[in-house]
């Protein structure tokens, strides 16, 4: 989730540059950039503050582009750092996205001697260009010729020395705004870069690009017809528009669900051939093969969605795993024998419980694989191997998307260890693999049940205590559900798996007392059922997660929410959705800033 900003107008341009990436630093950064038409290119690793004081007031234009970059691939540094060149520094570009077929482009471009700088993707578009502009074609031909070339996700801008008086832009799966201004122009990757300068803003939708001159802007398809749009004027505030116009990032972040899937899988599930790709695995895919047992390692959500992969893993790739609490593990001298992989999971790739298990595990010989969000943190760093999450950064403390992208990356670990290790059957892994390439609009539905679940935790405001119950692939969430509402409404909650009940839990129940019970149309949904009637006969309130369809839960529970169908193996992942929102309006209905919640920091690194 980079952040791009550009300006075309009568101003000083590098000034602006410095503060639309300022306005954009919320979206995570670890290296920034800028490009001044007629100056030259400025690119700093860390804050943008750095590459301000790298610039000064040495680049003088009124043209040009910018970009902070929160890396998915390539590690922070200023080669890999945007805005990136042709080989001549003629084109330049800033880039939103990931170009998926880039390794193949690039292969190309280099065969006809073009020499690249850096290894991002991006690069490879304005090489792109460069070739495209040896057939004596206009920019613009040879900018369009090249977005039909790539396939994947783009939010560009781009300047050039052949036409210094404009810049181009164009998008397909990553936002870029048009800001009109008077007499000038500006872009960002969202409006709250664009708001301080003008409220008038045009959207472009997928496969448009645009051409912008100082006093006039023209939009066009990807057939080169020209697109009449009216600008549109913002409303919101400058910070409400930095949380997409939620009140609180935390409900931005849930409302990703869908897109959060779709991230986290591409370049990784070929829809066409319906195979899955872990090229960062295949440095250790021999190892894979031979390992004996999975350690799974983590705190708080990440652990959870550890312990939703520890059942897909058994059950699929048939490898005996185990749940281990970071925090724990170190302390009670664990038995790491040879064959022994350890999986760690964190978002902030920082925590220092996690890092200290991976650590002990490594000393102990362990392969160390990691599902970790921040590009370049510890974590990543100190692993053999790293999955990362490519979603952006998760700015609320709660962690929502993180845990969506943790799972999803869970189920692709376990076809492609299955794969490796022989024990799929080809019909199951299509399966799964048509089912993954469904939740994106299975989950779009419950969020789309915002308001219907904010009406439900309305009834359930006013309880201290919950219980949340859930048996298999829904025992984690149980968990996840009960955390959820403990760190952000500061309320008694606990987790527990339903088959424990009788053993203790039950006690507790009474008509104060209300569950949570996720109830969803699986193997062991009549335990739930029987669970639930437990709970009924002793007057405690019920909400039950079910699958739609389901007619019996109406008459017995007090509430329902219905979640779509999906497999088993995949079901937590929709299961916990109306958990997030419910929490979250628990939490916002007393008052608390569930962005903020007191006492806890958004990266643990202390132990
Ligand atoms: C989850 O909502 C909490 N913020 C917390 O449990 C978090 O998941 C845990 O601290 C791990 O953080 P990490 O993913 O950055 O390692």
């Amino acid at each position: 989730m980079c952040g791009i900003f550009g300006y075309i107008g009568k101003q000083e341009a590098a000034p602006i540059l410095i503060n639309g990436l300022k306005a954009l630093e919320y979206r995570g950064y670890d290296s920034a950039g800028l490009y001044v038409v007629g100056a030259g290119c400025v690119k700093a690793v860390g804050q943008v503050k750095n590459l301000e004081a790298k610039v000064g007031d040495g680049l003088r234009g009124s043209v040009g582009l910018a970009h902070t970059r929160w890396a998915t691939h390539g590690v922070p540094s200023e080669v890999n750092s945007h805005p990136h060149s042709d080989c001549e520094g003629k084109i330049w570009l800033a880039h939103n996205g990931i170009i998926e077929n880039y390794g193949e482009l690039k292969a190309e471009l280099i065969a006809k001697g073009h020499k690249f700088a850096s290894a991002t993707d991006t690069e490879v578009v304005a090489h792109l260009i460069e070739e495209n502009l040896k057939e004596g074609i206009s920019f613009s031909a040879a900018l369009l010729l090249a977005l039909k070339t790539i396939r994947g996700t783009y939010g560009l801008v781009i300047s050039s020395v052949h036409e210094p008086e404009k810049l181009y832009i164009a998008r397909k799966g990553s936002p870029i705004v048009l800001g009109i201004g008077d007499g000038e122009n500006f872009v960002a990757s969202d409006p709250s870069a664009i708001v301080p300068h003008t409220k008038r803003v045009i959207y472009l939708n997928d496969g448009e690009w645009a051409e912008l001159t100082a006093d006039t802007y023209q939009l066009y398809d990807l057939e080169g017809a020209p697109i009449a749009r009216e600008p549109q004027v913002i409303e919101w505030s400058v910070e409400q528009t930095k949380k997409g116009g939620y009140d609180h990032f935390m409900m931005k972040e849930i409302m990703e669900g869908d897109n959060v899937i779709k991230n986290s899988i591409r370049g990784r599930l070929n829809e066409e051939t319906l195979e899955v790709k872990l090229p960062e695995l295949d440095v250790v895919a021999d190892k894979l093969k031979d390992i004996k047992r999975i350690i799974i390692t983590s705190c708080g959500t990440a652990l959870y969605s550890g312990m939703v992969g520890e059942y897909m893993i058994e059950e699929i790739a048939k490898v005996p795993v185990e749940i281990e609490y970071a925090s724990e593990f170190r302390y009670r001298s664990p038995i790491v024998e040879p064959g022994t992989m350890i999986i760690s999971i964190t978002q902030s790739g920082e925590t220092a419980d996690t890092l200290a298990a991976i650590r002990e595990a490594k000393r102990q010989g362990a392969l160390v694989v990691s599902i970790v969000n921040t590009v370049g943190s510890t974590i990543a760093r100190e692993s053999d191997a790293v999955m990362f999450n490519q979603i952006g950064p998760e700015i609320g403390v709660a962690s929502t998307k993180a845990f969506m992208s943790q799972v999803t990356l869970f189920a692709l670990f376990t076809l492609y260890l299955g794969k490796l290790r022989g024990t799929i059957e080809t019909e199951m892994y299509t399966k799964v693999v048509q089912e993954i390439m469904a939740l994106p609009e299975k989950i779009k539905t419950i969020l789309s049940k915002e308001a219907e679940i904010k009406v439900v935790a309305s009834k359930y405001a006013k309880f201290d205590d919950f219980l949340f119950m859930g048996r298999k692939y829904t025992f984690p969430i149980a968990f996840e559900g009960a955390l959820k509402l403990k760190e952000i409404s500061y309320v008694h909650a606990e987790g527990y798996g339903a088959g424990e009940m009788k053993h203790g839990p039950i006690a507790m129940i009474d008509e104060n007392f209300p569950t949570v019970a996720l109830a969803l149309s699986d193997t062991v949904y009549e335990k739930m059922v029987s669970n639930i009637e437990e709970i009924k006969a002793r007057s405690g309130k019920v909400l039950a997660i079910a699958t739609e369809g389901n007619s019996t839960l109406a008459s017995l529970a007090d509430d329902v929410i219905y979640v779509p169908e999906t497999i088993e193996m995949l079901e937590a992942l929709l299961a916990v959705v109306p958990l997030q929102i419910f929490a979250y309006y628990i939490g916002t209905g007393r008052g608390y800033d569930v962005d903020k919640p007191r006492n806890l920091a958004k990266s643990v690194t202390v132990e």
